[in-house]
């Protein structure tokens, strides 16, 4: 077991809201959260239900649940527009002139969008698409970096009932390329590049590079980031300035009346083996659980200043930056650069600046900044935080107590939030204002949610025993299905248990307090990125030089896991250094810099079955400089273990 999973499950610590939290907060104790928690997984159509009267319904749904036959259905007969519940109702509720977006940019001014400017923003945007022959149910890809005509777009898509699928800027283009094949786009929304700690990242290339393999797209938007010169083909590709100034292009769209079960988005995620699977959120039921856990997790207040360093091309940006602050009314900041860039404090600086007073991020950023030294927060008045988050993978309780006590002033809770793209927003976490909180623990289910730990026979889990972290009933936000691929949906979360799988192991404590141990798949999280092995191992296998390869996670100090590839040359290929590195840049340039093999090891036989499958799970061992294989007879040639660890990369 990696050493810091081992140092969370030893944690013994505990931390309580401090008196003056509760009292403000939306919910204020154990007793307030267990009865209605209670309440909620006894009769969740009922809580539902009654937590769905907040949004604004074109039209009341006629059943709250269904069951049909495997997928879950939320709402059904109901309608309603996302984008409206985002903008317009916020506005209606007096908050026309309230900051929805403070954008905080890599470098030079920040910039600001009330909620009534987004609204016409969102608009004007709508309108261009629908000029382009984008319909209801078309799906558009966005290619975007953290610039304000990401949310702008995927707002604008929600407004015509339009999919959007967006695609994380730090991907590159064979990563593009699969994900737009599989969800057959019409239109592509890019930029020209964007920025990474002061240099220019070539998006519109990668995009050139990838459409050449998608003929579904028929126009390609291009919002001016860095002014790099870019290749404009016609009749295909069109600047965002210019089509949004057109003449005809006006000020309101009339919103789309979306059915409940009809598709929101697609966000593309690694799975188990094979290409990155598409999955599909709805309307209605996704909206009310983003809404309600933002509201609830963060204990919005009017005045906040909600800070969530998280990428919107990754789901905590989706649900946490977008869709849930927005329907709550909220301010956020929205920022475009790296936590270090230009030094280590820019973090604590845009705290201070713009009077962030809740502050959501990863744990690899708070272990990053760590290491810098408390020096560069020290620096910075930090006073206006009176909360903070955590999201992506576990936690050490060293990283965990050093955010408390240095950002939070030991005054701030914690929340350390766990979920999914497939569960939409939070399922288990901490209600700041109620949970004492366990340093390393996601403490708790939210309302509505039966988590449970189940053995491999399916029998629950003693108090302390690990297994597999499941979900027993459904909840409004989760996935409805894997875009174009229902099958693999029922394979990879219910087959198992006929209740929902999660994919991570954990452990409940005798006070009921879940432990995430880590993924049981081969998903490995670098820096909080999900990254499949299957996408690395088949760039890797795209080199020239290469016959086979597997990918496997290793614990790194700061990323929590990093990524070791074993690597079969082609006969007759040195080995050497500087084809290492070659493979490194290889991956880099065809997937995204964050799937980068930190090390690679020239391996000239990989541990297989006597049917030829790779046994990643001896190679992980060998990864992480164990020697605890479990038993290698099984394997078609046991003697080629030995070998691999005795050549293993430190
Ligand atoms: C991991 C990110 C421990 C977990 C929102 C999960 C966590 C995967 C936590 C999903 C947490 C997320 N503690 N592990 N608080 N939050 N994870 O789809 O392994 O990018 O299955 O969604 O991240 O990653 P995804």
């Amino acid at each position: 077991m990696p050493e810091f999973i081992d140092s969370i499950l030893k944690e013994h610590r505990i931390f309580f809201p401090s008196e003056e939290f509760k009292r403000k907060a939306i919910i204020k104790s154990m007793a307030e959260y267990s009865k209605l928690y209670k309440k909620s997984v006894e009769n969740p159509e009922a809580f539902w239900s009654g937590m769905a009267q907040q949004l604004d319904w074109l039209k009341k749904w006629d059943v709250v649940l269904r069951n049909d036959a495997g997928f879950f259905k939320w709402f059904e007969g109901g309608y309603l527009n996302v984008s409206c519940n985002c903008l317009d109702r916020i506005i209606k509720s007096g908050k026309k002139d309230k900051i929805a977006f403070i954008w905080e940019p890599e470098s030079g001014e920040s910039k600001t969008y009330t909620y009534g400017q987004l609204l016409k923003e969102v608009c004007r945007f709508a309108n261009v698409l629908k000029k382009k022959g984008v319909q209801r149910g078309h799906v558009v890809e966005i290619y975007l970096p953290m610039i304000p005509e990401l949310p702008i777009a995927m707002l604008a898509c929600a407004r015509i009932g339009a999919i959007h699928s967006v695609v994380f800027a730090g991907f590159s283009y064979d990563a593009l390329k699969d994900r737009i094949q599989d969800s057959n786009a019409e239109l592509l929304i890019t930029a020209d590049g964007s920025f990474r700690n002061g240099k220019v990242f070539p998006l519109k290339g990668n995009a050139d590079a990838a459409l050449k393999e998608c003929p579904t797209i028929k126009n390609v938007v291009v919002v001016k980031r860095t002014g790099s010169s870019v290749n404009m083909q016609n009749s295909r590709d069109y600047w965002w300035h210019e089509l949004i100034k057109e003449k005809d292009i006006k000020d309101f769209c009339e919103p789309e009346r979306m059915h409940s079960e009809e598709s929101l988005f697609i966000l593309y995620t690694s799975g188990t083996t094979g290409k990155p699977k598409g999955i599909l959120h709805t309307q209605a039921g996704y909206l009310l659980y983003v809404y309600q856990t933002f509201k609830w997790i963060f204990d919005i207040k009017d005045k906040d200043v909600y800070f969530c360093t998280a990428d919107i091309g990754w789901i905590t940006g989706h649900s946490y930056i977008v869709y849930g602050p927005l329907s709550n009314g909220a301010t956020v900041v929205m920022y475009e650069g790296s936590p270090t860039f230009p030094k280590p404090d820019r973090f604590w600086r845009i705290v201070e600046k713009h009077k962030v007073t809740i502050f959501y991020t990863a744990p690899t950023a708070i272990r990053a900044l760590a290491k810098e030294g408390d020096e560069w927060p020290s620096r910075c008045n930090l006073s206006s935080l009176r909360l903070l988050g955590t999201v992506g993978e576990p936690i050490n309780p060293e990283a965990w107590v050093w955010y408390h006590k240095v950002i939070g002033k030991d005054k701030c809770p914690v929340v350390d939030t766990w979920w999914q793209t497939e569960t939409g927003g939070i399922l288990i976490t901490p209600l700041p204002g109620a949970t004492p909180l366990k340093p390393g623990s996601a403490t708790k289910p939210f309302f509505g949610i039966v988590a449970d730990v189940l053995r491999e026979d399916g029998s629950k889990a003693n108090a302390d025993e690990g297994g597999y972290l499941v979900i027993r009933n459904p909840w409004p936000g989760m996935l409805r299905t894997v875009w174009n691929n229902p099958d693999r949906y029922k394979h990879t979360y219910f087959e198992k248990f006929g209740v929902y799988l999660t994919g991570d192991t954990a452990k409940i404590d005798k006070d009921g307090y879940f432990w995430i141990m880590g993924r049981i798949d081969d998903v490995i999280k670098v820096a909080g990125h999900r990254i499949g092995s299957a996408e690395v191992e088949s760039s890797l296998v795209s080199h020239a030089a290469v016959a086979e390869a597997a990918v496997v996670p290793y614990p790194h100090e700061i990323k929590g896991q990093a990524i070791y590839a074993f690597v079969v040359l082609k006969n007759g290929i040195k080995k050497n250094d500087e084809l290492k590195e070659g493979l490194k840049k290889h991956v880099a340039d065809h997937v995204g810099p964050i799937a980068k093999p930190d090390k690679i090891q020239f391996a000239d036989d990989l541990p297989k079955t006597r049917s030829g499958k790779i046994m990643r799970r001896i190679l992980k061992v060998i990864a992480e400089g164990s020697t605890d294989y479990g038993n290698i007879m099984t394997l078609a040639d046991p003697g080629v273990v030995e070998v691999l660890a005795k050549n293993m990369v430190k």
